[in-house]
Parts: C-alpha cells; structure tokens; sequence
C-alpha cells in the first residue's frame, strides 16, 4: 500500500467526514418539504426503504472501489485494471465540479444570513422578500444591480472550505468534521425541541407520524430515491475518493450503515423540526422547500416564535455547517483527482481550483440575480430550451450526471468487477458481511433498473427527481 497517501486517523474522524458529506443542504432544506408534499409520515417510510434497498448498497459499493483501488475516482477504475470504467470517474468529478461552482455560492448567502438574523432580524422580518433582494442583490427583477453582496460571501465561503482542504485530509478535513459534525448535532436537537413545544406544533406532528396513502404517487416514490441519492452523496465521485483513505482493517459494511443511518436520522429531524415549526406559526399550506423556503418563507416561523431571534441564528449557523461540511467533501473529490492524476500540487491545485468554481459560480448567482444568461436543455417534453443559467446547471447534475455516475457505479461492480470483489474487499481481516447474496441482486439487478427509469423520466419527461 502506498505509505504517502493521506488515511484518516480514527474510525469517528471517518464516519463524521463521511457523514458530513451526506448531511448537508439537501436533508435541511430540502427534505422536509418533500417529507410534507409526500404526506408526511409515509413518505418517510418510503425514503427509508430507498435508503436500505439501494441507499446503502451503492455507498458500500463506492467505499469499496475507493478502498480496494486506493486512488482518486478516475484513477481508481484503471487501478482495479478496468481503464475503460473511467469515464464514470470522469462523470463524477464533472458532477462534483458543478454542484460546488453553485453550492459554494448558496453556502455564502447561508452565511450571510447567519449575520442577517444575528445583527438585523427585525428588518428581515419587516419584508423577507425584500430583505433577501436587498442585502444579496438576487432575484429584484425591477432594478438589477450587481450582487456584490452575495459574490463576496461567497467568496468567503470558498475561502473557508480552500483552507480547510489545503491542511490535509486528517489534519484539516477529519479534524473540521469533528468539530462541525457534534456543534450540528446539539443545534439540531436544541431546535427540535423548540418546535415540538410550540402551541400548535402537535398538528404537524401528527402529520409527519400519518401513513395516510392519498398522497401516494409513482412520482413521489422515485423522488424519494432520487432524494436519497443525493443525500446521501452518491454518484459523485466522493464516497470512492473518502473510502480510499480508509485503512484495511475496517468494518466497510457496519461503516456503511451507520453513515447512512447517520444522515437518513439528521434529514427526518430536520422533518420533525420544520414541519411542526411551520404548522403552528404560519399555517401548513407555507411547508415549502429550497433556497426560497429557507430565506423567505422561515422567516415568518422565526418572527411568530418566542425566542426566533435565537434559534434563527442557530437555524443558519446549522444550514452552515452542513453546507461546508459537504462542500469541502465535494472539493477534495475533485482536488484528489487533479493532484494524483496529474502530479499537481496540493496547496495550489486547491487554490485555483476553489477560484474557478468561484467564478463560474458567479454566474449561477448573476443569472439569481436576474441576470438574463441562458443555459441550454433538451428533453422530450420540452425539446430544445433555454432555461436560466442556473436551472440549467442544476439540471446537468441532477438529472443528468449523478444518475448516470449511480449507474456506471452499479454497472461496473454489478457485472465487471463483479460483486464477489465488492465482498471480498470488504471481509478482509475477520469482517463478515452478512447480506451478501442480497447485495449482490440489489447492484447487478434491481439498483440498474431503478435508476435507469429515473434517467429515462428525467430525460424524457423533464422532471428532476434528486
Ligand atoms: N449530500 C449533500 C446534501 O444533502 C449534497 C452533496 C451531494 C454533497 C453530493 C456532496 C456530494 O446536501
């Protein structure tokens, strides 16, 4: 094994990186209105049937790859000595670049929001919708104006992550997690408790506990996978880079489990708290999700509730650090490609990378800002169009790159390297994996056609499941 690469230096240090990557913007803002337009409680049923049945699957099997193969994503196909694989590399670290060129940006007005809530809450109360346009420059369709606001959290934001990254996987990544991973943990029971004890909150409650089917779709069952395999980090080039700095002698499949474990319980926690929240202060019909949600509409939650001040801080000082912790696992995917594959050197590869994202980023914020840049889209509802820069990016990935890396993953250790590998790689030193029959239809059968109709209806029918 090779003695110069960088391993994690305790099993925790590991699980919180790895549950850092997966913990992020996706189970806090996204999730629980996915959980509320799903119907609550049987949605989350169905997500975790997602995450047990292919969920922890395909994150074992990226483990694996990366730690068999002990290299970057690309590297890592062509070490197992299946050189023609690496394309599913290359569609990851693509995938990774253009989810931080636009995650790095939505992590800086996180922060800025963070410093919103802390010196200025009444004026974010006083008008949401024209706070956000007015601090963050975005969205103000009347005036456009440079969002000089945004572009410099932004780029401190990245500055955060380039420094974290520079320091080393132990010494800057493992050692940040260990402090981000438990500060995110006591924030996020401090707030649960705050929301179930809201006059009101019961009926929210009680909705996310309902298995009332109604609300059942094919759709939704297949957003709760797309749902899952984002949140849980897969199909992105990371789980392969972060396994391939795990030593030998750890338990993959207990690791994989508690990771997805880890994430799937901060993501219905997030659900516990924002649903319930939004129940008893603004009504259930304001259960919304993404980036107006959190800016806009939670402010009036924070406005109705005894203490909002407080807990709005700590609700985006939370946002942050799930934001970072997954964005700097994002950027050290692409950074271990670029050094390894090409020689280059740590500290600068990160710098100039970080600002490349950065910049491209701008964009995504410009085109928010009602910046009139167009991106291009083909699918067969719509044929040929032009969406706004920025749906146009989150489309590539979402739609296009992180279910065809899924697949490739699936593919290859389904049917090339086969899954006798993925088990051998894992019961190494003692370690016993005890479904490995089922795994092995899960990845060669089931998880393929799965996310192969996810592909197909994204492509052909222009929705975005992830
Ligand atoms: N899993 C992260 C989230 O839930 C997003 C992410 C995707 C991070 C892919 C890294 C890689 O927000």
């Amino acid at each position: 094994m090779d003695k110069s690469r960088a391993q994690w230096s305790s099993r925790l240090g590991f699980i919180l990186a790895a549950a850092g990557s997966a913990i992020g913007l996706g189970n806090i803002w996204k999730f629980p209105g996915r959980a509320y337009e799903g119907g609550g409680g049987i949605y989350l049923l169905i997500y975790l049937g997602m995450v047990i049945f292919f969920g922890i699957p395909l994150m074992l099997t990226e483990l694996s790859i990366g730690r068999a193969s002990q290299a970057n994503v690309v590297g890592a196909f062509r070490k197992l000595g299946h050189r023609r694989w690496s394309w599913v590399g290359w569609v990851g670290v693509l995938g990774a670049f253009i989810i931080t060129c636009y995650y790095s940006h939505v992590g800086g007005w996180v922060l800025r929001y963070v410093f919103g809530y802390a010196m200025e809450a009444p004026a974010i109360y006083a008008d949401p919708l024209g706070y956000f346009y007015a601090t963050l420059g975005l969205g103000a369709d009347e005036n456009t104006f440079f969002p000089w606001v945004a572009i410099l959290f932004a780029a401190l934001f990245m500055a955060l992550n380039a420094v974290v990254i520079i320091r080393g996987v132990e010494s800057g990544i493992e050692r940040f997690n260990k402090i981000g991973m438990p500060a995110l943990f006591v924030i996020l029971v401090i707030l649960l408790v705050r929301s179930l004890t809201l006059p009101g909150a019961e009926e929210g409650l009680r909705y996310m506990l309902s298995f009332d089917t109604g609300k059942l779709s094919f759709d939704t069952v297949l957003s709760a996978l797309g749902q899952a395999f984002y949140s849980l980090s897969i199909g992105m080039a990371i789980l392969i880079t972060y396994g391939s700095y795990l030593p030998k002698t750890e338990d993959l499949s207990k690791n994989t489990v508690l990771i997805c474990a880890m994430d799937t319980m901060v993501a219905f926690l997030a659900g516990f708290i924002i649903v319930p929240a939004v129940f008893a202060t603004l009504g259930a019909d304001h259960v919304g999700k993404g980036g107006g949600f959190a800016f806009v509409s939670l402010a009036g939650v924070f406005e109705k509730m005894p203490g909002g001040r407080l807990f709005g801080v700590l609700f985006y000082v939370l946002l942050l650090f799930a934001a970072l912790t997954s964005c700097i696992s994002l950027i050290e995917g692409i950074v271990a490609f670029l050094t390894e594959q090409f020689g280059w050197e740590r500290k600068r590869t990160t710098i100039v990378s970080c600002a490349v994202m950065f910049l491209i980023g701008c964009l995504y914020t410009c085109t928010q800002a009602a910046y009139p840049l167009k991106g291009i889209w083909l699918d067969a509802v719509n044929g040929l169009s032009f969406p706004p820069f920025c749906d146009a990016m989150e489309y590539f990935t979402d739609r296009l790159l992180i279910p065809i890396c899924a697949l490739g993953c699936c593919l290859f250790a389904g049917w090339v390297w086969k899954p006798e590998s993925v088990i051998a790689e894992v019961e190494q030193h003692g370690v016993r994996f005890g479904l490995k029959r089922v795994y092995a239809v899960l990845i060669r059968y089931i998880a393929p056609l799965a996310i192969l109709l996810i592909l197909a209806l994204s492509i052909l029918g222009g929705k975005t499941f992830s």
